[in-house]
Parts: structure tokens; C-alpha cells; sequence
């Protein structure tokens, strides 16, 4: 306890941030330091996982003494330990529960593992302190594509899901293809500011009837064999033309399938999580389809979008409320189902 607060410190090491948090009684971010592993991947054009451990191994406990340092805490201050536990790559993962237990025995505190999709949508605790479930939830990021009714802190129901690639994988191949190097998300939502969105109708895979789930290879094939055959033809190609076309493809159908959840399942929140929830034209195509319905958005600031420790302290501060700590058997898990962890 700090100044009569429940101090989280919380882990985060699933893909190729290095992150560590000390969160205040579930959604007071006291420090959110995050070590970027982008530029090291950028050379290979994506993230090499083997790499990755060895990044997250020889950052971590520098990453936890500036997080303790910036916070002004101490670990005897330390009421509980959060970490991402699954799912992501497993070397990386295995780094940030390790650590945890290392901590958690060293220091003798309780230890939660935490999903990190449970995560992303926790951000919004931090950014909304008033938000609390049910709500429906967009979780769009690098490796996921779903849409969830979140019923409550640790209960969910995943309606819908994607079926091939998740949208930022999506947008990092197509950007790859048009040449705008790794992570694509960011660049393309950037350039494509510049671009006409109908300069060329790329393919919106709606599934059959009724389905909440989503396909992206489709519009992401469409639009490799257009660069190849203009480029086939001899003709130049408009990267921001092609780059907001491709954009809105996924995001119409992203927007559509979420709005539509949102009325059959009749909730008045939709909450977005994720990297790909940091993209501009989302949130914007997102505000005007809300205000239409009369639904409240929530997006948090783009720092609590991508992968950051400060939201897995907020999703082990409610699971320990409702569930208790787990035991030094945590393991972690690079397939971790949502509804049953
Ligand atoms: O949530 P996240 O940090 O990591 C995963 O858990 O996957 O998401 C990373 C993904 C990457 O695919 C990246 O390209 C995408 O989020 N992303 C964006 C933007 N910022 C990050 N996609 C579109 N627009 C952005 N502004
Ligand atoms: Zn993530």
C-alpha cells in the first residue's frame, strides 16, 4: 500500500514491447514505461521471435527499476503482481512470467496471470474512470479480430472472430507490399490521409448472414495482385490511393459487424481495444456511426492502445478482486481462450 492505495506492479511481455507498470488501486497509472523492440525487427521486416526473448531478457529488470523509479514506489509497497501470462509468443512470454514469480517470491506478494486480450480492454478503465460492463468491445490489434460482450470484469463472450488474419497483421502485409516497411498499421494510416478511399473498390468480406466473425485475407490478396498487375502493366501506383482504399475496405466491414453486435445484443457502450484502435479513420468512422445510434464510445489514447504494462495492472487488479491469486505453477501459453482463463 501507498498513501492507503493498492499498488499493482504488472508484466508485459507478449510480443516485442518490453513493458512494466505500477498501477494505483485498478486504474491510477503511477508509471507505464515501454521499451520498444521496433527498430531492432524493423531489419528483418517484422518480429523475429527468438529475438525478441533475448530482448526481453536483457531489458526486463532495467525496464522494472525505472517503472519502480518514476512511480517513486517501492516493492515493499507492492500489494499485488500482475503479468501477461497468454496469449503471444511463447520464448516472450515465458520472460515476463518468469520474472513475476521471480519477484512475487522474492518479495512474498500474491501473483495474477492475465490474459492479454482481458488487457487491452481493461485500457479503458484507465482512460474512462466511470466506465464499468456490461459493454460490447472491439479488440482489434496485431493478433486479434474480435468482437466481445463483455458482461463483466472477468466474464466475456466472443460473438465473433476473425477466421484468417487478424486486421494489423493485415495492414502490415499490405504495407510491406507497398513499401512502407514495418509496423504497417501506423504508416498506412498515415498515408493514406493523402489518398482517395474510392480509387480503387477492394473487396469487403461480410461472410455469410448473420456471422459475427471476419475475413481479411481476401482484401488483403486483392490488393497484392492490383500492385502486381499495374505493376505487370507498366503502370505507377498510387501508394496513398491504394493505401486508403485498403483501409476502408476492412474498416467498413470492421464498423459494420461491431454496429451490428452492439444492436443485437442491445448494449449502449461499445468499448475499442487494441493497436489497431489507435488508427485514425477507425475512430473517426466509429464516432460518426455511434453518434447516429446514440451509442457511447469508448477508444483509449493511443499509448494504451498498443501493448503497455499499465493495462495488464488493471486486468489483475479486478481478477484478483473477483478470483484470488494463482499459485507458482503459473505457466504461460501462446493459445489462451478468452471466456475460460
Ligand atoms: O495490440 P498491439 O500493440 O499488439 C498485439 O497484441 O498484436 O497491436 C499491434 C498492431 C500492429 O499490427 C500495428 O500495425 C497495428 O497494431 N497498429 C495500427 C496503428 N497503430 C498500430 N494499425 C492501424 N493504424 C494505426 N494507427
Ligand atoms: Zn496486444
Amino acid at each position: 500500500m501507498k498513501d492507503g492505495k493498492h499498488i499493482t506492479l504488472a508484466i508485459e511481455s507478449s510480443c516485442d514491447e518490453t513493458s512494466v507498470a505500477l498501477v494505483a488501486d485498478g486504474r491510477e497509472v503511477l508509471s507505464n514505461i515501454i521499451s520498444s523492440q521496433i527498430d531492432i525487427h524493423t531489419l528483418y521486416g517484422g518480429v523475429v521471435p527468438e529475438i525478441a526473448s533475448r530482448h526481453h531478457l536483457t531489458n526486463i529488470n532495467a525496464v522494472t527499476d525505472e517503472a519502480f523509479a518514476a512511480a517513486g514506489v517501492t516493492p515493499e509497497e507492492v500489494d499485488l503482481i500482475g503479468v501477461t501470462k497468454g496469449p503471444g509468443l511463447i520464448g516472450a512470454l515465458l520472460i515476463g512470467v518468469a520474472t513475476a514469480k521471480a519477484y512475487a517470491l522474492a518479495w512474498n506478494k500474491p501473483l495474477v496471470g492475465v490474459h492479454h486480450i482481458k488487457g487491452h480492454i481493461s485500457a479503458n478503465y484507465i482512460q474512462a474512470p466511470d466506465l464499468e460492463p456490461p459493454f460490447m468491445s472491439l479488440v482489434v490489434s496485431g493478433g486479434h479480430t474480435s468482437v466481445i460482450d463483455v458482461k463483466g470484469y472477468n466474464e466475456f463472450k466472443v460473438l465473433g472472430h476473425t477466421r484468417d488474419d487478424a486486421v494489423g497483421e493485415a495492414y502490415d502485409k499490405v504495407a510491406r507490399v507497398l513499401g512502407l516497411g514495418y509496423p504497417g498499421g501506423p504508416k498506412i494510416d498515415k498515408i493514406a490521409k493523402e489518398g482517395n478511399p474510392e480509387a480503387v473498390t477492394f473487396k469487403r468480406v461480410m461472410l455469410e448472414d448473420g456471422t459475427l466473425d471476419f475475413s481479411f485475407s481476401g482484401t488483403k490478396t486483392g490488393v497484392m495482385n492490383y500492385v502486381h498487375n499495374e505493376q505487370q502493366a507498366g503502370r505507377e501506383i498510387s501508394v496513398p490511393d491504394v493505401a486508403a482504399s485498403f483501409q476502408q475496405a476492412v474498416l467498413d466491414t470492421v464498423v459494420a459487424k461491431v454496429m451490428s453486435a452492439t444492436e443485437a445484443y442491445g448494449e449502449d457502450k461499445i468499448v475499442v481495444a487494441g493497436g489497431v484502435a489507435a488508427n485514425s479513420k477507425l475512430r473517426e468512422m466509429l464516432k460518426d456511426a455511434c453518434a447516429k445510434k446514440g451509442i457511447r464510445l469508448y477508444i483509449p489514447a493511443p499509448i494504451l492502445c498498443t501493448d503497455n504494462a499499465a493495462m495488464i495492472g488493471c486486468a489483475a487488479y479486478y481478477q484478483y478482486q473477483e478470483r484470488g491469486a494463482d499459485d507458482m505453477f503459473l505457466d504461460a501459453f501462446a493459445n489462451l481462450d478468452l471466456e475460460n482463463s
